[in-house]
């Protein structure tokens, strides 16, 4: 069976304190989520250490960072590369996100770098993909999608693809309050399936492939009752525990 995986990505939010908190939150009421399940919190880089140190001892939530350099080291002032993550330790780093494709000129090339220094440095990378919506209505879709792919998974070893987990989050869905419908969700993440099994066969049967974009307790269950929905990439909602919560136990 495909790993199940519900991802917080807090973005810009929470002081140190209130991050901690939000930690403490979600593992108060972790007991809740069924087995079988990994949960991952993204917190923003300052409070990786603090956050970890809550984790410590616990096999759950996994932690993520939001973004890595794509240089190994040296002088890039303000940067943070995947040994520094590693060495917190993170397990996971989001990569490719939308808010970072869009505001900071993140192009494949850039991601390719990004996800070979995660992958070199044991972090599984979470690699989004999207289309805006001027390209879903003009039904660009599956050819936006299937060139963020090509550009960046296609160039790994089957061994590093393996780590891989994707995100499929429709750009005009996140933060606006307007969900895929479920129906949208499974056709793209079946299309993703098929498209990444041209390159990988059937390694591609064991991607773990997310969808984000203001999935909320509403509307999990049905996302995550698609056959190739395998969990979500969480952001507003992922700022109350409870919510978290909730939508981690929504898988049937
Ligand atoms: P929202 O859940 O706030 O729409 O954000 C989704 C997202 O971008 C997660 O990475």
């Amino acid at each position: 069976m495909r790993e199940k995986i519900v991802a917080g990505n807090w973005k810009m939010n929470t002081t140190i304190r209130e991050g901690k908190k939000l930690t403490e939150d979600i593992l108060r009421g972790i007991e809740s989520v069924p087995a079988g399940i990994t949960l991952v919190v993204a917190p923003p880089f300052t409070h990786l250490s603090s956050v970890s140190g809550i984790l410590k001892d616990r096999n759950t939530p996994g932690l993520a960072a939001q973004n890595c350099a794509s240089a190994d080291k040296g002088a890039f002032t303000g940067e943070v590369s995947a040994a520094m993550l590693a060495s917190v330790p993170c397990q996971y780093v989001i990569l490719g996100h939308s808010e970072r494709r869009e505001y900071y000129g993140e192009t494949s090339e850039i991601l390719l770098e990004k996800i070979q220094r995660a992958l070199e440095n044991g972090l599984r990378p979470i690699f989004c993909v999207g289309e805006v919506l001027e390209e879903r209505e003009s039904d660009m879709h599956f050819q936006v999608v299937s060139s963020q792919l090509r550009e960046v998974l296609f160039r790994l070893d089957p061994d590093d693809f393996k780590k891989v987990i994707v995100a499929y989050e429709p750009v005009w869905a996140i933060g606006t309050g307007k969900t895929a419908t479920s129906e949208q969700a499974q056709e793209m993440h079946a299309f993703i399936r098929a498209f990444l099994a041209e390159s990988f066969g059937d390694l591609a049967e064991s991607t773990p492939i997310l969808y984000g974009g203001s999935c909320k307790p509403s509307n999990a269950a049905e996302l995550f009752a698609r056959p190739d929905v395998d969990g979500g990439l969480i952001g507003g909602a992922s700022l109350k525990a409870d919510d978290f919560l909730a939508i981690a136990g929504s898988f049937a």
